[in-house]
């Protein structure tokens, strides 16, 4: 993320606050979840670790409360395949976004190998059941307006999951 002392980051769907503790403590932290349940966990976390610099909020992130133009830099780790709407969160993302804010984005989108393809497209169909879509494709997402993707890469185990670095453009 490259966050640096002084800036102001958004990470959107918090969760439990696994990743809190690694900000830099001279950036403003804002996590937001839609699930109260999550954020007194990552409350809880917060308090352990003494984290002052970190603020949070139960909020839709398709639909944030957030005035335009807030934020140096976003995260969104393992949340685009879980909202109902991952166009809208985007585009909110872009709007409480500074121009040329730094966004990286984590999640698993649809596989490019066409069996492994097959079978994430017929468990999307019990995307209910399993809590996020597993059949998301990555090019709508790295084709939306208003972000100059710089990275696309692999990550964690066997490249699985996505990692996406965009620069927001206004
Ligand atoms: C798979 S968890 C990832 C949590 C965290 N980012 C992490 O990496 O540990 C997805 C999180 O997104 C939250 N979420 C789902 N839909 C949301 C929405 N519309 N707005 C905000 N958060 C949402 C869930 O409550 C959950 O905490």
């Amino acid at each position: 993320m490259e966050a640096i002392a002084g800036e102001s980051v958004l990470e959107v769907g918090v969760g439990t606050g696994l990743s809190l503790p690694h900000w830099d403590r001279e950036c403003k932290i804002t996590g937001i979840d839609l699930s109260p349940e999550m954020l007194d966990r990552a409350d809880q976390l917060c308090r352990r670790h003494g984290l002052r610099n970190v603020e949070l909020h139960a909020m839709d992130a398709q639909n944030m409360d957030f005035p335009d133009n807030q934020f140096d830099k976003i995260a969104a780790m393992y949340v685009v395949s879980v909202v109902d709407d991952p166009g809208s969160l985007l585009r909110e993302i872009h709007r409480v976004a500074k121009p040329g804010a730094r966004v990286v984005i984590i999640n698993h989108f649809e596989h490019r190998h066409p069996w492994v393809r097959k079978v994430e497209r017929t468990i999307a169909g019990v995307t209910g059941l399993i809590g996020f879509n597993a059949a998301l494709p990555v090019d709508p997402v790295i084709e939306t307006e208003g972000f100059r993707v710089k990275e696309v890469l692999p990550a964690n185990l066997l490249g699985y999951w996505t990692m996406i670095i965009a620069e927001v453009e206004k």
